[in-house]
C-alpha cells in the first residue's frame, strides 16, 4: 500500500491501526494505554465482548431510529465525545476538527479541561454549544474564571470529572517524557520525521500548549511534564462540597463523571446533578478495578431512577452501545474510538468513527429485531442481569 492512501476502514481496529502509524510514538502511547498493568483497561473491552444478544427473525425492520436526548439534548444516538487531554496532539487542531465531526454528525463533543485547543478556539470554529469537562484544581480562582468562560462560550453542559485528583501512573507516559509541545530528544525527533502528515500539521498551527491553562494561570507559560503539572496543580482533597461549589458557579446542566460504586451513585444522585457516567476513565485510573459495563446495572438499579445514567470505558463499536443500552445506560461516551479516528485522518477519520459505530448499532439493533433504541431494553440480551429498570 502506498504510504498516501488510505486503506478500506471498516472498524475502529483499522482507525486504530492508521492512526498508530501516522501519530507520533508519545501521543499514539498516550492514548492506547491504561495503568500500570492495563489489566482494567483490556477488560474494558473483553467484557462488552462476553456478553450476548437474542437474534431475532421476520421481524420487520423498516424505518429504524437510534434518536434520543441526553441531559434532554437531542442526538443521532446516545453516543458523545467523551472529553480527551492533549487531543490536538493525536492531530493538528484536533479538539476543533473532532468538535467539527461531532457537530455535524448529531452528537455532542466534550472539551477537556486538558485540551490543546483553549474553549475559546473551539467556540469560533463551532456553531452549536458543546460540553465542557472540569477537572478541579487548587486555584479556586482560576477555577471559577474557568467556569465563566465555559458560560460565555455558551457550553450547554459541565462534565466534572471526579476520578483523577491523582493520577495512575502510565509507564508508556513516563518512559516517553510525554509533554506538550513535544521534547525535542533526539528519539522524539527521529520518531516525528517518520510522521510527515503529523509534522506537517503542527508546523502550521500555533496551537501546541495546553490553551485552557497557560496564559490563564499566574506562573504557568508552560508546562513541561503532565504528569508533575497534574500532581502539583489538581486538587486531592476534592470532595462533596466542592461539587456543590461548582454546581452553584456554573447554574446550568451538570454531568458528574466517574462514578463506579452504587454508594457513590447514590451521592452523585442527591448532588443534584443531571447525569452521572459510569466509568473507570477507560482503564486509566485503578488499576483492578472492574470494567465500568459490569458496574452499570448496580447503578442503574441503585438510582436510574432519580438521575441519568451514561456509562463509558471500553467502546469500540456499535454492538457495544447498544449493550450499554440494554443494562441501562440512557447515553455513552467513546474515548479511543474517536481518537484513533482523529489521528488517522483528522476530521474525516473522526466522522468515520462516528459512522462505523452508528452503522454498527443501527444494524445490530435490527438484527436483534428492533426499529427504535427507544423500544429497546435488557430483553436483547440472552443472559439479563436481575435489575430493576427506571
Ligand atoms: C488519551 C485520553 C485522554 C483522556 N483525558 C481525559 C480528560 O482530560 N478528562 C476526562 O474527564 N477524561 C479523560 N479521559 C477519559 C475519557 O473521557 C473516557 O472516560 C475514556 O476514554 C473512555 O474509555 P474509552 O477510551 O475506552 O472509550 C481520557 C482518555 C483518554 C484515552
Amino acid at each position: 500500500m502506498l504510504p498516501c492512501c488510505n486503506p478500506t476502514i471498516t472498524n475502529i481496529e483499522d482507525l486504530r491501526r492508521l492512526a498508530q502509524r501516522r501519530v507520533p510514538r508519545m501521543f499514539y502511547d498516550y492514548a492506547d494505554s491504561g495503568s500500570w498493568t492495563e489489566h482494567t483497561y483490556r477488560s474494558n473491552t473483553s467484557a462488552f465482548q462476553d456478553i450476548q444478544l437474542r437474534q431475532r427473525v421476520a421481524v420487520d425492520m423498516t424505518n429504524r431510529s437510534t434518536a434520543t436526548t441526553m441531559v434532554g439534548l437531542p442526538v443521532r444516538m446516545p453516543v458523545a465525545l467523551a472529553p480527551t487531554g492533549l487531543t490536538g496532539m493525536q492531530h493538528a487542531d484536533g479538539e476543533i476538527l473532532a468538535a467539527r465531526a461531532a457537530e455535524k454528525f448529531g452528537v455532542p463533543f466534550c472539551l477537556s479541561t486538558m485540551s490543546i485547543c483553549s474553549i475559546e478556539d473551539v467556540a469560533s470554529y463551532t456553531q452549536k454549544p458543546f460540553w465542557f469537562q472540569l477537572y478541579m484544581m487548587k486555584d479556586r480562582d482560576f477555577m471559577s474564571r474557568l467556569i465563566q468562560r465555559a458560560k460565555a462560550a455558551q457550553c450547554s453542559a459541565l462534565v466534572l470529572t471526579l476520578d483523577l485528583q491523582i493520577l495512575g501512573q502510565r509507564h508508556k507516559d513516563l518512559k516517553n517524557g510525554l509533554s506538550a509541545p513535544p521534547k525535542l530528544t533526539v528519539r522524539n525527533i527521529l520518531n516525528m520525521a517518520t510522521k510527515p502528515r503529523w509534522c506537517l500539521g503542527m508546523a502550521k498551527t500555533q496551537r501546541r500548549e495546553f490553551r485552557n491553562i497557560v496564559g490563564h494561570v499566574t506562573g504557568v507559560e508552560n508546562m513541561s511534564s503532565l504528569s508533575s503539572w497534574t500532581a502539583d496543580q489538581f486538587d486531592p482533597s476534592l470532595n462533596w462540597d466542592d461539587v456543590q461549589w461548582v454546581k452553584d458557579q456554573w447554574g446550568g446542566k451538570l454531568i458528574i463523571k466517574g462514578i463506579l460504586d452504587a454508594d457513590d451513585a447514590v451521592l452523585a444522585a442527591n448532588s443534584g446533578a443531571d447525569a452521572l457516567i459510569v466509568s473507570n476513565h477507560g482503564g486509566r485510573q485503578l488499576d483492578g478495578a472492574a470494567p465500568a459495563i459490569e458496574i452499570l446495572p448496580e447503578i442503574v438499579s441503585a438510582v436510574g431512577d432519580r438521575i441519568e445514567v451514561w456509562m463509558d470505558s471500553g467502546i469500540r463499536s456499535g454492538q457495544d452501545v447498544l449493550k450499554a443500552w440494554a443494562l441501562g445506560a440512557k447515553g455513552t461516551m467513546i474515548g479511543r474510538a474517536f481518537l484513533y479516528g482523529l489521528g488517522a485522518m483528522g476530521e474525516a477519520g473522526v466522522t468515520k468513527a462516528l459512522e462505523i459505530i452508528h452503522k454498527e448499532l443501527d444494524v445490530t439493533m435490527a438484527l436483534c429485531g428492533y426499529r427504535d433504541i427507544q423500544q429497546v431494553n435488557h430483553n436483547i440480551l440472552r443472559h439479563p442481569p436481575q435489575m430493576k429498570r427506571p
